[in-house]
């Protein structure tokens, strides 16, 4: 078993409440930062550590921290992303509902570091279930004094606030978020000029990071930025949340030290415990259901036939002809029987629906290609309709207010680029692709991609 940092009290009976997570050792982090540091020595640590945001785009959070104007004269917000919405990820519900108090602790140390007296958990709606717990974790920790005015007689003062998202998927995109948290429609920004970090919430400096970021954040100050670096490869430290899902034999959430062979985290018995029913693998989506897909050969290994692992940086190898993103690290496995045209029109369908349309690319797009896609998979896809498709996520890619455009366009072209086969084949036979379980059936082409252990 390698290092835990986020997952190792996780399974403690009791854990939720902050008699046990103080028992374990809950809140010394902060004990230490608020006793002996200055909030610029939390944010050098953090910087020291090489911790990337864990939302999905990776940025470094020790930098992004420096980003945030403290002598504006205005407020500064801390604004925490729980909106957790990205289709095959669901590591943040994890922490959320066992282990409040990791988060808690985790924003008080990025509060004082960026100096926000006030800070908000804005939590996507459909988590209902976890908002008492939420309430009552934070509760606990005001009467513990850890939260409050003059926390532990340091002159320092927060306030955590949870706030419920609608329901909408482009109210995780952090511009949108705010809009939403001000009581908006979650139309996202036009950045420049609304970067958060200089005009964020009410127009005030924001920091907005992801649930498992800021969770991350007591175990570099509690080890120290440069202890937590020496986990992982290269410019991915540390360890990292995996939602693994799909046709695999141990399906859940598991934590990972940057640098896995991605084969072993397939395969061996400690992860995903290989593919299920005996079947052999054929796809991956590696970071959330907007990144491109791999096949099979692809994921396990580079086109330059090195060993793929779990890093920002291996995943990304080959540009999107040949490799992908780590993402939001919703990592899901489709076997030989999955139809990709299926999966495909199912992504679609639902950025379709969750385009905010403000931009007609993104808006006209994805319902274009949700057609397309539609007649392809009942079996009344036309010869031209697979360049069409091609055609229209390349006017969506680029084109758009906030990355949700990309992040329709990617899953298209990169199912076009590497399973062009299966779009082929449900052209050619309409009437076998009119069963949904064709693949099931008489599992396809294109047999260079599959592999088994
Ligand atoms: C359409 C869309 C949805 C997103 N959803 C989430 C989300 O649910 N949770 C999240 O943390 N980040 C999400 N992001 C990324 C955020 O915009 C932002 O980059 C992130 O919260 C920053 O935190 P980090 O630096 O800690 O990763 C989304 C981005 C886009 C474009
Ligand atoms: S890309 Fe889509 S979701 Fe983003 S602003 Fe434009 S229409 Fe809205």
């Amino acid at each position: 078993m390698r290092r835990q940092l986020l997952l190792k009290d996780i399974n403690v009976p009791g854990i939720q409440s902050y008699d046990v997570y103080r028992r374990q050792g809950g809140y010394t982090a902060v004990e230490k930062a608020l006793r002996g540091m200055s909030p610029e020595q939390v944010t050098e640590e953090v910087k020291l550590s090489g911790l990337r945001g864990r939302g999905g785009a990776g940025f470094p959070t020790g930098l992004k921290w420096t980003f945030i104007d403290r002598k504006s004269g205005k407020p500064v917000y801390l604004v925490c992303n729980a909106d957790e919405s990205e289709p095959g990820t669901f590591k943040d519900r994890y922490l959320l509902e066992h282990i409040p108090h990791l988060l808690i602790e985790g924003m008080i140390l990025a509060s004082y570091a960026i100096g926000a007296n006030t800070a908000y958990i804005y939590m996507r709606g459909e988590f209902r279930w976890i908002f008492p717990i939420l309430e009552r974790a934070i509760a606990e920790a005001k009467a513990a004094g850890f939260l409050g005015s003059n926390i532990l007689g340091s002159g320092f003062s927060l306030e955590i606030h949870v706030h419920p998202g609608g329901g909408a998927y482009i109210c995780g995109e952090e511009t949108a978020l705010l809009e939403s948290l001000e009581g908006k429609r979650g139309n996202p920004r036009l950045k420049p000029p609304y970067f958060p970090a200089v005009m964020g919430l009410y127009h005030c400096p924001t920091l907005v990071n992801n649930v498992e970021t800021l969770a991350t954040v007591p175990s570099i100050i509690t080890m120290g930025g440069a202890e937590y670096a020496r986990i992982g490869v290269g410019k991915s430290t540390g360890t990292k949340l995996i939602s693994a899902s799909g046709h695999i034999n141990k399906p859940g959430v598991y934590e990972i030290e940057l640098g896995l062979p991605v084969e072993e985290f397939i395969y061996s018995d400690e992860y995903c415990g290989g593919i299920w029913k005996g079947r052999q693998l054929k796809a991956v989506v590696a970071g959330g259901s907007s990144v491109p897909i791999l096949p099979a050969d692809l994921i396990l290994k580079t086109a330059k036939g090195e060993p793929r692992l779990m890093t920002y940086e291996s995943l990304a190898e080959g540009g999107f002809q040949t490799g992908t993103m780590l993402g939001s690290g919703g990592f899901i496995v489709m076997d030989e029987t999955t139809c990709i045209v299926r999966n495909l029109w199912n992504f679609t369908r639902f950025y379709h629906h969750e385009s905010c349309g403000q931009c007609s690319p993104c808006r006209e797009g994805t319902g274009w290609m949700e057609k397309v896609l539609h007649r392809i998979e009942h079996g009344e896809g036309r010869p031209h309709d697979i360049d069409l498709l091609d055609d229209v996520a390349k006017k969506i890619e680029g084109k758009t207010i906030c990355p949700l455009g990309d992040a329709a366009a990617w899953p298209v072209s990169s199912a076009i680029r590497h399973f062009r086969e299966d779009f082929e084949y449900h052209i050619r036979y309409p009437e076998k692709v009119r069963n949904p379980k064709h693949f099931e059936i008489e599992p396809l082409v294109p047999r260079r991609h599959l592999a088994t252990a």
